[in-house]
């Protein structure tokens, strides 16, 4: 693979300066998260976090569960380089760089709970359930997947309607935070365009739902729904 995406130079620090600023909801969202992981976790807690970015799921997680083991799986070199020297004291956190196209790599070890945040839409569709389907096989039997993620809208004009709002709060956001000014147009432009450049792939909440269930998910919920943004989790009870 090249070295595109997420995998281009600069693409870790571009991301953690700007993401707060433009992700509507994202500091609830990774609380959700983290409180239902905590929630789920055993007395030998074990969670992965895929897709683990900057770290910040899995130190959302800490904060409720200081000793909890953690495995945290990226592709960008630069990503999994910032983890590890993160994370260099907490003998209890495995750092791997790993694509998720490929599935979960295999551990000797069960989680009590698999989260991720805002990576998955950039899965290849048609590998989302064979990665769903070891996400499974790898949760305990009271294990929890929860994933927040970006969604797109089911019908086409709801969808437009959608990233309309968004882009319009994405520039009042950029102004009042960072000083910014943009028109509508070319931040709507520039958007598009940051889409295609990172391969963003969203499919709808009810993609997803089907995708989980066909992985063998008995039960499927959305925790919460906000502008483009959702968390959904999946389990078996
Ligand atoms: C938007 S960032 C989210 C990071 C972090 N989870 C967060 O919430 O801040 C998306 C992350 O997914 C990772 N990613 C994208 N495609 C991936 C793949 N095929 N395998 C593993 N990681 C991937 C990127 O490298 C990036 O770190």
């Amino acid at each position: 693979m090249t070295d595109e995406g997420w995998k281009t130079k600069g693409a870790a620090e571009k991301y953690i300066q700007t993401v707060d600023v433009v992700a509507p909801g994202r500091k609830e969202i990774l609380s959700i998260i983290a409180r239902l992981a905590a929630h789920k976790a055993s007395d030998i807690p074990s969670i992965m976090d895929i897709g683990c970015g900057w770290g910040d799921v899995t130190e959302e997680i800490l904060k409720y569960k200081p000793h909890v083991s953690v495995v945290m799986l990226d592709y960008s070199e630069e990503m999994v380089g910032i983890c590890k020297d993160k994370f260099k004291d907490n003998p209890n956190i495995k750092v791997m760089q790993y694509d998720l196209n490929q599935g979960l790599p295999s551990l000797d070890i069960k989680f009590d709970a698999v989260v991720s945040c805002f990576a998955l839409h950039h899965i290849e569709f048609e590998n989302r359930v064979k990665l769903y389907t070891e996400i499974r096989r790898t949760l305990k039997d009271e294990g929890i997947f929860a994933n927040g993620d970006l969604f797109k809208a089911d019908s086409p004009v709801l969808n437009q309607w959608e990233f309309d709002n968004y882009i319009n709060w994405m520039a009042k956001q950029l102004k009042e935070k960072l000083g910014q000014t943009y028109e509508f147009s070319d931040l709507k432009t520039r958007q598009l365009d940051n889409y295609r450049i990172m391969r963003d792939m969203p499919g709808t909440i009810w993609d997803m739902c089907t995708d989980l269930k066909k992985s063998g998910f008995q039960f499927v919920d959305c925790l919460c729904k906000y502008q483009n943004l959702a968390v959904l989790a999946a389990s078996n009870n």
